[in-house]
């Protein structure tokens, strides 16, 4: 209910304030600089210039700009890979834990290349399980700190989320005992997606994760990620240098530059009616 109530008496209640969903991520005026240049001609670049954002579950929001506009940097603040500088970072409405590991398994990240975050000398199956069994441990170290010891998965049902986990992303459970360099660019990226998912992060970026692919392979992956995406309900930073992809993945839209946030808006506002000179500009080159 949102209406103002009178009571018999005349007393008057307020309207309930619709609740408004807490964004899964946010960032609140961060600002990172970076030292450059020799020590004794040190000067301070900005990467990100008091950068205000929110991700919602279930929300993509695509980041767009030129080389070196700060997208990546963002993208580790927002993952608490780095500290900003000045401003505030939030997940699930709380500031960022001191310790990332407190947020093992409910963050994660697909990168460009799925070698990055796959060993080629670990069988696939065994890459994928990691982070649920990394945060399965730190669970349980937590646990046994406080009320004695709780039971983990066992290696079965870490087989067997796997297997669920793979055929999620579209391969057969029998690539789990298969190597990284046995498998084409697209399975591996699918292998890093599902490395990425299988603890059910609440948020996930994907930084420039189909723009080593080729076009056919990246519709794919782009449709998987919109996939996922509705079955999980994650909030995702979807970032990449090509406009098309992410219209295509993203519900909104920001855009960098300088490493600011220019224009903020919904996907179908951006594509038809980009306000800041620069989104024309970056449209215009599409
Ligand atoms: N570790 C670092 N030390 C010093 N400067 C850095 C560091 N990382 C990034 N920068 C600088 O910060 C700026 C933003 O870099 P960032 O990697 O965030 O850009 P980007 O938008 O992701 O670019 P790209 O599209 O090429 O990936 C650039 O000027 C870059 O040179
Ligand atoms: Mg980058």
């Amino acid at each position: 209910m949102n209406q103002m109530s009178i009571h018999r008496d005349g007393s008057v209640e307020p309207p309930t304030p619709t609740p408004t969903p807490t964004p899964v991520l946010e960032l609140d005026r961060a600002s990172v600089v970076f030292p450059s240049g020799p020590p004794w001609r040190r000067r301070r670049v900005p990467a990100m210039r008091e950068v205000t954002l929110q991700v919602s579950a279930g929300e993509t929001l695509g980041v767009v700009g030129e080389s070196g506009s700060g997208k990546t940097t963002t993208a580790m603040v927002a993952l608490g890979l780095r500290r900003p500088t000045t401003g505030v970072v939030r997940f699930e409405g709380a500031s960022m834990p001191r310790r990332r590991r407190a947020l093992a398994g409910r963050m994660q990240v697909v990168l460009q290349h799925p070698q990055w975050s796959l060993d080629p000398r670990m069988r696939v199956g065994r890459s994928v399980a990691e982070p649920l069994v990394v945060a399965e441990r730190l669970a349980r170290r937590a646990a046994n700190t406080t009320s004695g010891a709780i039971n983990g998965s066992s290696s079965g049902s870490i087989t067997d989320a796997v297997a669920v986990m793979l055929e999620k992303v579209g391969l057969d459970a029998s690539v789990a005992k298969r190597h990284p360099h046995e498998l084409s660019g697209g399975q591996r990226q699918r292998v890093a997606i599902a490395r990425a998912l299988i603890t059910r992060p609440r948020f996930v970026v994907f930084d420039e994760a189909v723009s080593a692919l080729d076009v056919s392979v990246q519709a794919q992956i782009l449709n998987l990620v919109v996939d996922v995406q509705a079955e999980y309900g994650f909030g995702a930073l979807f970032i990449s240098h090509d406009l098309g992809a992410v219209r295509y993945v993203a519900h909104r839209i920001a855009v960098m530059r300088h490493g600011c946030v220019v224009e903020t808006a919904d996907t179908e506002t951006f594509y038809r009616t980009p306000e800041h000179e620069y989104s024309r500009q970056l449209l215009e080159a599409l």
